[in-house]
């Protein structure tokens, strides 16, 4: 079915290019290398070592093993890499870090020396020490260093800006379970400034790209990736429980997305839910917000239903009807397997913003790692297998069925990695790999084959 859906892109004009497929990777979690080549602390360097949390200060070991990564990726079939950059590792404060820069250009060029694709994240997360994302400062910041990485690369055809604002300002400046740590409950204006923040820095980067880069790089897009679960009225015959299912999704994606692909400003309820705390854009900024992403990057993993008699905040999120829980649960207590809200939420952005073409930038399932060294079962994944069949074929439907222009699918993720304030526990990768091993040893999981064959074979049926 994912090859009809192609055949359906490619006949009405949609799809342009060959379909992206890949995966996805970001530098904190994968490169390790912390303090070489002249990288400088990022705020997660120091929230895990001040906290004596689990690090990535070795990870995968990409930062020296990705030529191996990079053959493993072209065996299994994959066109496409999603990486990020490591902010701290190119500049030191404002100043330019050769060393790390040389990296990224060899990395890249590596990639396109084997048929692969890059598509490069300028942010995933990894703040330089030294900057906050409440403060307007990072604003130009974050614009001089993506100013500088799109001058340096001239050869990646597909930025992304930012990942996933809603997690990092959430979890960051909210929850405070991710770095810089800073939990704010009351404070939800640490958050929303630092979202606000987000958009504005997001922005800035595209004008500059639009002015100074896309103009000689016809080629090349340049976007932002977004976040969402999708939320299921728990009682569709309630009208309670639908408002509520829009409120919910309009909150998590609509945040960011409607400023970008709407109207430019924040939409009705999330001015009404967050009142006088919510930042104000100026028209000037209305103006370079709106419109400031060439395709609509998705992440998305999991769903819940909504039930409004409970309340409207994350107590209204259940994952069980009448007793059924709404999918499996997998190695992370958010994620429950739902591939059916992987279709809605497809819709439900075609629906709303029209969008000429998505990329899902991520999508993917964790393991759990009891540690009793049952590695055969972590490799021989049927689960994953599973996972990817099913929520390929939903997307496969919503582009023969709903006209959904998803033009490229990013596996999340190549590699097991460094899983935030889990730490190793929690597996997402298609390749797996021995963290007590000091050479970062990689077996290849059943899901690479798989994932990466899928693409093989529709390429062969051309
Ligand atoms: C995403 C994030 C990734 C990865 C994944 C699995 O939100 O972008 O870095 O951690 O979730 O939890």
């Amino acid at each position: 079915m994912l090859h009809d859906a192609i055949g359906k892109l490619e006949a009405d004009g949609t799809l342009t290019k060959p379909f992206m497929w890949g995966t996805a990777t970001a530098a904190y979690q994968v490169e390790g290398g912390w303090n070489e080549g002249g990288r400088t602390p990022s705020h997660w360097d120091t929230f895990t070592h001040s906290r004596g949390m689990a690090n990535a200060d070795v990870a995968c070991d990409f930062y020296h093993k990705y030529p191996e990564d990079i053959q493993l990726m072209k065996r299994l079939g994959f066109t496409h890499f999603r990486y990020s950059i490591s902010w701290s590792r190119v500049m030191n404060g404002k100043l330019r870090n050769e060393q790390g820069i040389q990296f990224y250009r060899t990395l890249t060029q590596e990639l396109l020396a084997n048929g692969i694709e890059p598509v490069v994240t300028l942010y995933h997360w990894d703040l330089p020490a030294h900057y906050d994302w409440r403060e307007e400062s990072v604003v130009e910041a974050f614009a001089d260093f993506a100013d500088m990485m799109f001058s340096e690369l001239p050869d990646v055809k597909y930025w992304i800006t930012l990942n996933e604002p809603w997690v990092f300002c959430f979890q960051g400046y909210h929850f405070g379970l991710h770095a810089p740590g800073a939990p704010g409950s009351e404070k939800v204006s640490d958050m929303l400034h630092c979202g606000h923040h987000a958009l504005l820095a997001h922005a800035r980067a595209h004008g500059i790209w639009k002015e100074r880069y896309a103009p000689s790089r016809p080629d090349a897009q340049l976007g932002i990736t977004l976040n969402s679960d999708w939320f299921e009225p728990l009682d569709s015959n309630s009208a309670a429980d639908r408002a509520l299912s829009d409120k919910k999704v309009d909150l998590m994606l609509g945040w960011f997305a409607e400023p970008i692909y709407g109207l430019g400003d924040y939409s009705a309820n999330v001015k009404g839910y967050f009142g006088g705390a919510l930042p104000v854009f100026t028209e000037e900024e209305i103006a370079a917000v709106k419109g400031s992403s060439d395709f609509f990057g998705l992440n998305h993993y999991t769903s819940s239903f909504v039930d409004s008699t409970r309340g409207e905040g994350f107590e209204a999120e259940v994952r069980a009807r009448h007793g059924a829980p709404i999918g499996a649960k997998a190695g992370s207590d958010w994620l429950y397997i739902v591939p059916w809200g992987f279709n809605r939420l497809l819709a439900y952005i075609k629906r709303r913003w029209n969008p000429k073409s998505i990329i899902v930038t991520e999508n993917g399932v964790s393991d759990h790692d009891s540690g009793d060294g049952d590695v055969a079962s972590l490799i021989n994944d049927h689960g994953r297998v599973k996972f990817y069949q099913d929520y390929l074929t939903e997307m496969a439907k919503a582009i023969l069925e709903d006209d959904v222009p998803v033009v490229g699918y990013f596996a999340w993720t190549l590699l097991d990695n460094f899983e935030w304030d889990k730490g190793y526990v929690e597996r997402f990768g298609l390749v797996y790999v021995d963290f007590t091993d000091p050479g970062r040893r990689r077996v290849v999981k059943q899901s690479a084959e798989y994932v990466g064959g899928l693409m093989a074979q529709a390429d062969s049926c051309r």
